[in-house]
């Protein structure tokens, strides 16, 4: 009967609690995102078997200094139902390369896998396509590579310790979801390779930004880099988000300057907005714009050279569009400090000389190019000015010779001064022609007076038409 009463009791007690009461609590080292056990939990030194069976966490074990066969040993001696375990920190590992496809019986159930502190050379194989692995920790096992397809298979994964490696790139797995990685101090990561990864999987949350650093190719444009120099992750993503919000339609490429040690690298911003029907400048560039292609766009105007956020520009590329005055860049600060202007096949009637001749050519802006060439000028006497100011300036003018008049079908550089300032000299002769026919009928006037009065004194009447005129209010002056 007593018997009896604790049966009933402990079927209860099952009931109520069915798993508490037959398996360990947990604490919280157990599963704290991620499953992480100290030394201090590993099997004792004595101990042949190398894996412990945790009892402060469920299904949860610990092997500690292992290589590939002790690791499979200890997997089978202490640990009852080693299929079942669901949290599993692997310390000190001694493997030239670790096959995942191995053990598969044990990595089934995980949920957390932590393999750390070891000496691992190479990950490979990969985990069945059943798993429920959703924090994977390799941290701090000197791993050189991390074959392509091993961690493609984790589907529940959603944080990833790559961190104190010796990786170069960032492995393949799946990235349909959030997934926190940390691959920080890993120093000889590709600074191409974590780019693309910024760059096409925004849903990686990285961690330890601060300790994530890599190492700058030529092929990636960091500009100069000194060689054994590592980035900080701060500086790549800082290029890749100018990359990104570069203004709508247009392209930006960076390039960063001044690498020095411990510094933050600076980005140089090169814009390229061509072919995109344009029909105004881009406002505002991002900061430290040096470079602007707007080429084959419908800009009309190039006011906008005057924004701030123009103020660090060097070149700027304006072929084939709508431009029809060069007037605007007065007083801007491109005009002084520009080393490329290119204005080819605009809109030009007038280049205006009194803003061009503001351009300073000599000593330290003896690179300086200016590209006019393909526009067709309405060309008379004051073009000349033009012409003049051309022939001062060919060197920083490559295609002097296409700059041609509309109306003449003639190079600037070849017009001739004497024809182009004729008509005015005309227009005097004219002047001269109208003045002497003035003169002569002045005179002619005078004399046929003369003779009227010489008539009207001797005969007593006015000749012809004088007679005819009708009688004005002066008249009385005269008699
Ligand atoms: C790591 O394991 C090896 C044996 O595999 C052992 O000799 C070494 O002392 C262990 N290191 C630590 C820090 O426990
Ligand atoms: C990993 O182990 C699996 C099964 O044990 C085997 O088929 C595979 O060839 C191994 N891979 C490597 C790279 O050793
Ligand atoms: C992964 O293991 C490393 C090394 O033992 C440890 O420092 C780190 O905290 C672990 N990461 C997580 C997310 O638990
Ligand atoms: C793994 O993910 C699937 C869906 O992707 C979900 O149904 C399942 O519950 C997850 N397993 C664990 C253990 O979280
Ligand atoms: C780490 O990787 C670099 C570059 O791949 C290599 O030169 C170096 O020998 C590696 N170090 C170790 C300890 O494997
Ligand atoms: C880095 O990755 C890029 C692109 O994948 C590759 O072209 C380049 O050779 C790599 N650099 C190094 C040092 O491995
Ligand atoms: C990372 O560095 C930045 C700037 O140096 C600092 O503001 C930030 O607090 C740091 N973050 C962490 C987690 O240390
Ligand atoms: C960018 O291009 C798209 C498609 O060509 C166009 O619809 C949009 O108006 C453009 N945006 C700007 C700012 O020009
Ligand atoms: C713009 O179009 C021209 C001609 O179609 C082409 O040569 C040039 O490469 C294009 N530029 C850009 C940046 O797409
Ligand atoms: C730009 O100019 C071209 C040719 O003059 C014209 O075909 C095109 O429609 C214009 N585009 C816009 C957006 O005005």
């Amino acid at each position: 009967m007593k018997n009896m009463h604790w049966l009933i009791l402990s079927i209860c007690l099952l009931y109520i609690h069915p798993t508490k009461s037959l398996l360990p609590p947990d604490d919280s080292s157990c599963s704290n995102q991620c499953f992480h056990q100290l030394p201090s939990e590993c099997p004792s030194p004595e101990n042949p078997c190398r894996c412990r069976q945790l009892t402060n966490c469920q299904k949860a074990a610990v092997c500690c200094n292992v290589n590939r066969f002790t690791l499979k040993e200890g997997l089978a001696c202490d640990i009852t139902a080693a299929s079942q375990i669901q949290s599993l920190h692997i310390r000190n590992a001694s493997f030239d390369s670790f096959n995942l496809s191995a053990n598969q019986n044990v990595w089934r159930n995980l949920r957390y896998m932590t393999i750390t502190d070891g000496h691992i050379k190479k990950i490979d194989g990969e985990f069945a396509k059943q798993n429920s692995i959703s924090c994977l920790n390799l941290s701090s096992n000197h791993i050189n590579s991390i074959e392509d397809r091993a961690l493609n298979t984790l589907f529940n994964l959603s944080f990833l310790d790559l961190s104190h490696n010796n990786l170069t790139d960032v492995p393949s797995f799946r990235k349909d979801h959030t997934i926190f990685l940390d691959i920080s101090n890993n120093m000889y990561l590709n600074c191409s390779i974590l780019t693309n990864t910024l760059q096409s999987h925004p849903e990686i949350a990285f961690v330890n930004e601060n300790q994530t650093f890599c190492y700058p190719t030529k092929d990636l444009d960091f500009g100069w880099f000194q060689s054994q120099a590592t980035l900080a992750f701060s500086q790549v993503k800082a290029k890749y988000e100018l990359e990104k919000n570069c203004h709508q339609n247009c392209s930006c490429k960076t390039v960063s300057v001044n690498l020095a040690p411990g510094k933050m690298a600076m980005f140089e911003v090169e814009m390229n907005c061509a072919n995109m029907s344009f029909l105004n400048l881009p406002v505002p560039l991002p900061d430290n714009t040096v470079s602007l292609d707007v080429s084959n766009n419908n800009i009309t105007s190039i006011k906008e050279l005057s924004e701030p956020s123009y103020q660090n520009l060097r070149s700027f590329i304006a072929d084939n569009n709508k431009i029809s005055s060069v007037q605007p860049l007065e007083g801007t600060k491109f005009i002084s400090h520009f080393n490329t202007l290119s204005l080819q096949r605009n809109k030009f009637k007038f280049l205006e000389t009194y803003v061009l001749d503001n351009i300073q050519f000599e000593r330290n802006f003896n690179q300086r190019k200016l590209r006019l060439g393909y526009n067709t000028l309405q060309c008379d006497c004051n073009t000349m000015k033009l012409k003049v100011w051309l022939l001062s300036k060919l060197s920083h003018i490559p295609d002097y010779n296409h700059i041609k008049c509309d109306n003449l079908n003639v190079r600037i550089i070849d017009l001739d001064a004497s024809k182009m300032c004729q008509s005015p000299q005309d227009w005097t002769d004219y002047i001269y022609y109208i003045i002497t026919a003035e003169v002569l009928l002045l005179v002619g006037l005078i004399a046929k007076v003369s003779y009227d009065y010489w008539v009207f004194k001797t005969a007593g009447y006015l000749p012809w038409p004088a007679n005819r005129m009708p009688r004005l209010p002066c008249d009385w002056l005269c008699e």
